[in-house]
């Protein structure tokens, strides 16, 4: 008999074990919980409400009885008194569906923000996880490239062993990209360490086409940069300027991974109304289908690893990137695609030199974060499809 309750101490130890590190089984856990507290409560207003309303139609009942027989004052027909009693049935069980609906919404709300606060706190470490290893990871790495690019300068190396060099400077330089993004969930989760500005975002593009402009070229991809000015200067946003650098880099670059040769790449930046700036770029490439347009936000989420890798893509993170760094903006991006035709990503920025533009952050209260999709375009292959995520300006 001991060795059986030693099992059974053993079995609840392990589980309260694995309940306090497994997030998910702990959010498994509250769930079932919360639903059988809210199945008893429910079960409860049923029956108080089913009491009540069997005591008034039967004390409506008595009263009748003794109004017509014993009292014989005669006072009404059987006809009313179903009547009455058909009234006070319906009249208390609309209260009572009133209340588990209104019950279900409640503990819905609850259940949700209880049972998922376990898996949002596990992201929140993955990603100062990621941050870490990131940053343990950048340095190591800048020395391999410096020590190659240095080797590189040594004319007396041997062409093939040079050739081999310089395709680990490409391949360190893909690495840098990533740790470059991967190093950006930092800032995700210590936003108020990250400093806003007003930023010339016209600046920026020009300096990351410059930077792009040889990988353009090699596939004949003309790249038009646009920049409206009806009334001033309208391409001065409030932000950071690495993470902007960051969110016009990695829209520019997909566009020219996913762009076949001789295509174009319109970039655009407009007034959107007298607080926002728009910041369009437009390519004419391969398009993304409307089932993976719901998921490019995801991390490490590419459309198909094969085509990814041919058209120079890489982990799948740099649209995760943009979508955080542009909430991390309180702005929003749009993503429209034809597949065949092309792709138009859109961002929303707050302008800078704006007096009534306070730092985006302290608008936290006002913005809400949305993802939605827009299905108003007509059936066929060649539809408009968009996928929106960000804070609404
Ligand atoms: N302009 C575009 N045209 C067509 N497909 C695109 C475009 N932008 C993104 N995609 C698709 O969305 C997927 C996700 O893009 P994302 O930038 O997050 O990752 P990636 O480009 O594959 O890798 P990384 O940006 O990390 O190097 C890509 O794999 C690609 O298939
Ligand atoms: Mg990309």
């Amino acid at each position: 008999m001991r060795g059986y309750w030693k099992r059974f101490a053993e079995l609840v130890i392990g589980f309260a074990d694995k309940y306090r590190f497994d997030p998910f089984l702990r959010a498994q856990v509250n769930t079932i919980g919360l639903q059988a507290v809210f199945a008893v409560l429910i079960l409860v207003v049923v029956g108080i409400s089913f009491t009540y309303l069997y005591k008034e139609i039967t004390l409506t009942l008595i009263q009748k009885i003794r109004e017509n027989i014993l009292l014989g004052t005669g006072a009404g027909d059987p006809e009313i008194i179903l009547h009455e009693l058909e009234s006070i049935k319906t009249k208390n069980l609309t209260v009572i569906t009133g209340s588990i609906v209104f019950m279900t919404v409640i503990f819905g709300y609850i259940i949700g923000r209880i049972t998922l606060s376990p898996a949002r706190n596990a992201l929140k470490s993955q990603k100062q996880f990621i941050g870490n290893i990131a940053h343990e990871l950048r340095t190591p790495l800048s020395i391999v490239k410096t020590n190659t690019e240095v080797t590189l300068l040594d004319d007396t190396i041997d062409p093939k062993i040079k050739h081999v060099l310089k395709s680990n400077v490409e391949e360190l330089n893909r690495a840098s990209e990533i740790i470059n993004n991967l190093l950006s969930f930092n800032s995700f989760i210590r936003p108020e360490q990250v400093k806003f500005e007003n930023v010339d975002l016209g600046k920026i593009i020009e300096s990351v086409v410059h930077d792009l402009l040889p990988l353009a070229d090699r596939k004949h991809i003309e790249i038009v940069m646009r920049r409206a000015s009806r009334r001033g200067d309208y391409s001065t946003v409030w932000g950071n300027p690495t993470a902007l650098d960051q969110i016009v880099r990695n829209l520019l670059k997909n566009s020219i991974n996913y762009t076949p040769h001789d295509g174009s790449i319109h970039i655009t930046t407009e007034p959107y109304d007298n607080l926002h700036v728009r910041l369009s770029v437009e390519d004419t490439g391969i398009g993304i289908a409307r089932k993976d347009l719901f998921r490019i936000f995801e991390p490490f989420y590419r459309v198909d690893r094969s085509r990814s890798r041919e058209h120079g893509g890489g982990s799948g993170l740099g649209l995760a990137i943009v979508s955080e760094l542009v909430k991390l903006h309180h702005g929003k991006i749009v993503m429209r695609s034809t597949p065949g035709r092309g792709t138009n990503a859109i961002v929303l920025l707050h302008a800078g030199e704006h007096p009534a533009v306070e730092d985006p952050r302290r608008k936290d209260d006002l913005g809400f974060n949305e993802v939605s999709v827009d299905f108003s375009a007509r059936k066929g292959a060649q539809k408009n499809m968009s996928v929106v995520q960000g804070n609404l300006l």
